[in-house]
């Protein structure tokens, strides 16, 4: 792992954030999430203003490690880069973006769940994979399995992790962090439950340590 690899996977958790409202709800959120305890996260680009939202979060809060997720093109990574975003998560693997930003020293965590995409990520060179989406494609159950002949990846789980679930995850060696989105819900955000958001992020950060103390 990288060093921002393992910055995020000290972290242990990754906010999936989309937001309607950047200019509205970035700089709080962002404030937010860093109270919390969970001073990263990954901006989707499935809402327009993806860009903004990391210049805002970046230029609010300069320590805290923002990303932009949902990325297809690599036009959006050069929108990502420019905004400041410091990783890239790919919904897929595509080695066409996972070559570019390799050219730029750019992590990028391609979404991979087949032996398939694995062995394509091996040939790449990569190290941490989005696992994506993560509950629908066998959990770690699956994840597990993938890492008998792959044992030289370690995952972000991505995709129905939740409160619930969050310390099973982390309690495997082969999970660098879990990303979600129940911290930063809709209708969280759009309500400006920043307190809340807050409140989810310390639940979850004492369940990164409960599970990394008994992993
Ligand atoms: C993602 O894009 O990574 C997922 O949509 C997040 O999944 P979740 O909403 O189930 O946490």
């Amino acid at each position: 792992m990288n060093e921002l690899q393992k910055a995020i996977s000290q972290i242990g958790v990754v906010p999936v954030i989309k937001l309607n409202h950047p200019q509205r709800d970035a700089v709080p959120l962002a404030k937010a999430l860093c109270a919390g305890g969970v001073p990263v996260a990954e901006v989707t680009f499935r809402a327009a203003g993806a860009a903004d939202a990391i210049r805002l979060m970046t230029e609010a809060m300069p320590d805290m490690i923002v990303g932009a997720g949902t990325v297809l093109t690599t036009a959006q990574i050069d929108e990502a880069l420019a905004a400041g975003a410091q990783f890239i998560v790919t919904p897929g693997l595509d080695p066409e973006l996972v070559r570019y930003c390799q050219e730029k020293h750019v992590t990028i965590f391609p979404g991979c769940t087949t032996p398939t995409d694995y062995h394509t990520a091996y040939k790449l060179g990569l190290e941490v994979l989005k696992f994506f989406p993560a509950e629908q494609s066998g959990g770690l159950s699956k994840i597990k399995a993938m890492s008998a002949p792959f044992p030289m990846f370690k995952v972000m789980p991505t995709g129905g992790v939740s409160l619930k679930n969050l310390g099973e995850y982390l309690s495997s060696p082969v999970i660098a962090a879990c990303g979600g989105s129940y911290m930063v819900t809709a209708d969280l955000i759009d309500n400006q439950k920043w307190d809340e958001i807050t409140d989810l992020c310390k639940k979850s950060v004492e369940i990164v340590k409960e599970a990394r103390n008994h992993g």
